[in-house]
């Protein structure tokens, strides 16, 4: 097999890296978590972008950060208020295990984010990416930070066509940016590499004619631009039938159910929900036997009252939502509440049940149209 890193030698890489930190410097988005060089905000800024939109991400960072402006504040905040200002940001496992890496933080290391790769490595949901990215931004460290984003940039420079959706390939690129990094500023060296994903070596139509290193790429030079990054497609997402109940009382409350601790959307609350795959195993009249079997609830179920799709990463969920009549008082406690129209706005849900909430109980007006 060809060495992947073999147009490396061609490249002048001091060029590289004054061309590509003075057009970071010159252009770079006016971003909230660059204000400054605070671990924790460089660390909750790159859990939340993994997956995440940078436009959807800046109100949500914003409002984390007023909640819990210093990391000792998140360690001691309770996992419901947590995953609250998480809402609807989605991948919820990402702030369940931020939350208690904080903990192990602020009890292991007195509240200060280590600086080695192997401590910050060793702490709950850091991955290679995300402490390359805290290790080169806020302690300036030249170690890489290697995300989908900038495999694309480094493909396309370095011509490598090796499969981008193969687990073991980012080693090849963090091996590229361990030579090419900029030992001076590295924090400067990675976010200019991210920000060239974003703002210039795109998916799609890459805009090279204003790229700064268009003179290094090798992509551009034998104009194969558009070949680059190789992915090879993932599994199809699977497809799982729903049945939610927004069942309520003749106080007009509703009851509510946590989902377990563990798995897909974990802690975040939900009306009633029956799972099934596909064929359907139940009719709208079975539905009344399971609830009362599966929750405790007794009730009856009056009529379809709508219909959501939600497309997660691997995951479709067809939602058939019902409307019905508790019959006798629902017993609450941890994993199940009966709450009232103001209060159902004070839980976390999933983004589904966040649309269902709006357009089927509180009947909002424009709530979002399926
Ligand atoms: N994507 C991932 N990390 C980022 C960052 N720090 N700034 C902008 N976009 C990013």
């Amino acid at each position: 097999m060809d060495n992947p890193l073999r147009t490396l030698a061609a490249i002048d890489i001091e060029a590289f890296q004054k061309e590509l930190i003075s057009w970071y410097e010159r252009e770079k988005r006016d971003l909230p978590w660059r204000k400054d060089r605070d671990p924790y905000k460089i660390w909750v800024s790159e859990i939340m972008l993994q997956q995440t939109r940078v436009d959807t991400v800046i109100p949500y960072f914003n409002n984390f950060l007023k909640k819990f402006p210093t990391l000792k504040h998140l360690s001691e905040a309770d996992e419901d208020t947590v995953l609250k200002a998480w809402e609807g940001l989605g991948y919820y496992s990402r702030v369940r295990n931020l939350h208690s890496a904080v903990k192990e933080v602020q009890e292991k290391y007195g509240g200060v984010v280590p600086n080695t790769r192997e401590e910050i490595r060793a702490l709950k949901g850091v991955g290679p990416y995300t402490a390359g990215a805290i290790l080169s931004i806020a302690y300036g460290i030249p170690e890489p930070a290697v995300d989908g984003n900038v495999m694309r940039v480094l493909s396309r420079i370095l011509l490598i066509r090796e499969d981008i959706a193969k687990p073991s390939t980012r080693k090849i690129f963090e091996q590229a940016v361990r030579e090419m990094i900029s030992h001076e500023n590295p924090s400067a060296f990675n976010q200019a590499l991210m920000e060239m994903g974003a703002l210039i070596c795109t998916p799609t139509s890459p805009a090279c004619l204003l790229c700064p290193v268009q003179k290094f790429c090798h992509a551009f030079s034998e104009g194969v631009q558009s070949e680059l990054p190789v992915k090879t497609k993932g599994k199809k997402q699977r497809r799982v039938s729903l049945s939610a109940f927004i069942l309520t009382d003749e106080t007009g409350k509703t009851v509510i159910q946590k989902r377990p601790d563990e798995g897909l959307l974990a802690g975040l609350w939900e009306f009633p929900t029956v799972e099934q795959e596909y064929p359907l195993i139940y009719e709208k009249s079975e539905f009344s036997p399971v609830l009362r079997e599966k929750s405790g609830i007794d009730a009856v179920v009056e009529r379809k009252a709508g219909h959501i799709n939600h497309v997660f990463s691997h995951l479709v969920w067809d939602i058939d939502v019902y409307e019905g009549r508790l019959l006798s008082p629902v017993p609450e406690n941890e994993q199940i509440r009966i709450v009232s129209g103001e209060d159902i706005l004070s839980f976390a849900f999933s983004v589904p049940y966040q649309k269902m909430v709006r357009k089927y109980y509180l009947k909002e007006n424009g709530a979002e149209e399926e």
